[in-house]
């Protein structure tokens, strides 16, 4: 490490992303300053407590030391400087790049020749091109030879993290002639394969990786209304697709969205020259939660005055991640048909009630994650006997398994007495 600098890495946003990088990063013997501007999350982490969960982040946290701080320039004590800042969409159907910015204003006058700045957050094609030009702009840098800028983008999936950070290839689209290298040289501290590329082909392929997840899991889902408008049945209907058939298979449907896909079609879409295709898209997947009401509202007539149960609000089964959540915008679609809605969900910090007695009376019963705890033939007891007699169960994951999106408690009792494992 040259004599300038005091640490080897420097995380600047320790959210989701950035905190479990930032402990593994210790954990591998670096000195790491991670920095963040919530003083919850400090406090949290300071104080040895994991603010949300990520398995085995509460273990490494024990074991390790890392300089905390709110101060941005702190981070320019280290040699690597690594982005981990959340990059919203406008609704303008655009990146929103304010904190990038705003921390790079924070940094720009403790930059010195050494630094090498690694944007890890999802962003926008040309977005890596454009901090680099920012250097050269504002300090005057030659990015490639005096600092060293690469977009090297986070691909695991929450909840995996240190699982998937020792096994992901590590995409590097590094900026003139050394950037790719040098940040390279960092993340093999992970002892993963690490492939060099140009910058925009690592944004492109980053954006379409979810892009990928976020189209494939709308077809499940628009066909899943078609099958509604047919008097079809949807999980028949992707039986009869997928089996024994060798080209690829059908998803099953879902709420589809959280805070990376929800957004990141947009980063292509900003500037597409076929502008659409993705935003329809996101209509399918957007527009689940107003499905299911309106089944609902079809089967039972009104949902005004009627108790609606529904179980999950993290976006992602078993995590405790609500960010961009399909579950809150049913809640909030069924609160505008004057329903009377109960919610449990065991993950969250928001608070909810218990399982028995949100589902206690209902009228209908909504699986909104396919959290562990909801599938199988024992919750569904829970809901056959707590629940009203005549009560609708929406079921769109299949957690029950009686491959039924809609249908009366007893009903789905029935069928999924052969199938659902269970619980
Ligand atoms: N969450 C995921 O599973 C995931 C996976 C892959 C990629 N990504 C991408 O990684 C990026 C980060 O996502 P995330 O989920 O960790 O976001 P996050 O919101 O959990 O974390 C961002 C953190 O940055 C902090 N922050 C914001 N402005 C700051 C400032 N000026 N100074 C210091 N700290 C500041 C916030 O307080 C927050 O803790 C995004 O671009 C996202 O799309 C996320």
């Amino acid at each position: 490490m040259p004599e300038a600098f005091t640490h080897d890495v420097a995380v600047i946003g320790c959210g989701r992303v950035g905190l479990p990088l930032a402990l593994a990063f210790a954990d591998r013997g670096l000195s790491v300053v991670g920095v963040d501007k919530q003083p919850e999350l400090l406090a949290a982490v300071s104080g040895g407590r994991m603010p949300f969960d990520e398995p085995h982040a509460q273990a490494v946290l024990d074991r390790v030391t890392v300089h905390w701080t709110d101060i941005v320039s702190d981070a320019a004590r280290a040699r690597h400087v690594v982005i981990t800042l959340g990059t919203p969409s406008f609704s303008h159907i655009e990146i929103d790049l304010r904190d990038i910015r705003g921390v790079l204003d924070d940094l720009l006058p403790h930059l010195r020749e050494g630094h090498a700045l690694t944007l890890r957050s999802t962003i926008a094609p040309r977005t890596t091109e454009f901090v680099a030009g920012y250097l050269a702009k504002h300090r005057g840098f030659d990015v490639g030879a005096e600092v060293f800028v690469a977009h090297c983008p986070e691909r695991i999936a929450a909840g995996r993290f240190f699982e998937e950070i020792v096994s992901l290839p590590c995409i590097v689209g590094g900026v003139g002639r050394r950037s790719g290298e040098v940040v390279g040289e960092l993340f093999e501290v992970f002892g993963v394969r690490i492939d060099q590329t140009t910058p925009v082909q690592a944004e492109l392929a980053k954006i379409w990786t979810n892009i990928m997840r976020y189209a494939t899991f709308a077809l499940p889902n628009l066909l899943m209304m078609d099958c509604e408008q047919y008097g079809a049945n949807v999980f028949d209907v992707i039986e009869l697709i997928n089996r024994d058939y060798p080209r690829g298979g059908m998803a099953l449907p879902g709420f589809t969205a959280g805070t990376c896909l929800r957004k990141d079609f947009a980063f292509s879409e900003e500037r597409s020259h076929a502008p659409g295709m993705l935003l329809a898209v996101s209509r399918v997947n957007e527009s689940v939660p107003l499905f299911l009401v309106e089944g609902m509202v079809r089967r039972l007539g009104t949902l005004a005055n009627r108790k609606v149960a529904v179980l999950g609000l993290a976006f992602k089964a078993g995590t405790d991640d609500e960010r961009d959540s399909l579950a809150h915008k049913l809640v909030r679609l069924l609160e505008r048909e004057l329903a009377d809605v109960a919610i449990h969900d065991p993950h969250v910090t928001t608070p909810t009630q218990s399982f028995d007695d949100a589902v206690l009376d209902a009228d209908a019963v909504v699986l909104a994650t396919n959290h562990p705890e909801f599938c199988g033939t024992g919750p569904l007891r829970r809901i056959a006997t707590g629940a009203k007699e005549t009560a609708l169960v929406v079921d769109p994951w299949d957690c029950f398994g009686a491959a039924q999106v809609f249908a009366y408690a007893n009903e789905i009792a029935a069928l999924s007495a052969a199938g659902a494992p269970a619980a």
